[in-house]
């Protein structure tokens, strides 16, 4: 079978990027092939892991870009002249229109550091989503991996692990932990289920 081609999208250090390299050398991930990573932000260190690893690494500047629509053309372009099967958004910050998620429609997955619908939809990422499960109180939060469509956080939902909340626990401990214990096992996991599913005609 050939390797599905997969694409991921950053916007910062890249963490949940090297956890897929990682899960491509050691063979987690065998059914697709990490063949572009493309950043939003010309400062992203997941561009740096990217080089590391010899996987193409590509910068699409939103602000220099200056307009969705445009930065968009762009994505969709080098999307398809990689001939990419599968965008994995690890970290990756930008919105995505409806009409760039409906040309990939069930080939777009996302990491959120959450139990869907705990802690989701717009204005949740980043650290402000273990602020807020902290200011609830919650004593199980997690992660959960799922297809992206029009709505933010909202798509079918493939996996998630959940992961102990601590007394003492900051938002900086608690997004670690969630990284280091759920965040960087489910991601290529599921990125490994998808690509074979899709060498599965009809399945997902
Ligand atoms: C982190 O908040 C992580 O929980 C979420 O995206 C942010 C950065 O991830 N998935 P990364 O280190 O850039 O992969």
């Amino acid at each position: 079978m050939l390797k599905k081609r997969v694409a991921v999208l950053v916007s910062g250090g890249g963490t949940n990027l090297q956890a897929l390299l990682d899960a491509q050398i050691s063979g987690v991930i065998n059914s697709g092939e990490i063949v572009l990573v493309v950043s939003d932000r010309p400062d992203a260190y997941a561009l740096e892991r990217a080089e590391t690893a010899g996987v193409k690494a590509c910068l699409i500047d939103k602000k220099a870009v200056g307009n969705q629509q445009k930065f968009e053309a762009q994505m969709l372009e080098m999307l398809a002249a990689e001939e990419i099967d599968l965008i994995v958004l690890a970290g990756f910050l930008s919105i995505l229109s409806a009409d760039f998620v409906s040309r990939y429609e069930r080939r777009i997955i996302n990491i959120h550091p959450a139990l869907i619908p705990a802690f989701s939809g717009p204005g949740f990422y980043g650290l402000k989503v273990h602020e807020a499960a902290l200011k609830r109180g919650v004593k199980i939060s997690g992660a959960t991996v799922h297809f992206v469509n029009e709505i933010a956080d909202g798509g079918e939902i493939i996996a998630q692990q959940a992961v102990n909340v601590l007394p003492e626990d900051n938002p900086q401990t608690l997004q670690q932990r969630i990284m280091e214990q759920a965040e960087w096992q489910l991601l290529p996991h599921a990125v490994e289920e998808v690509c074979k599913a899709m060498n599965t005609v009809g399945v997902y």
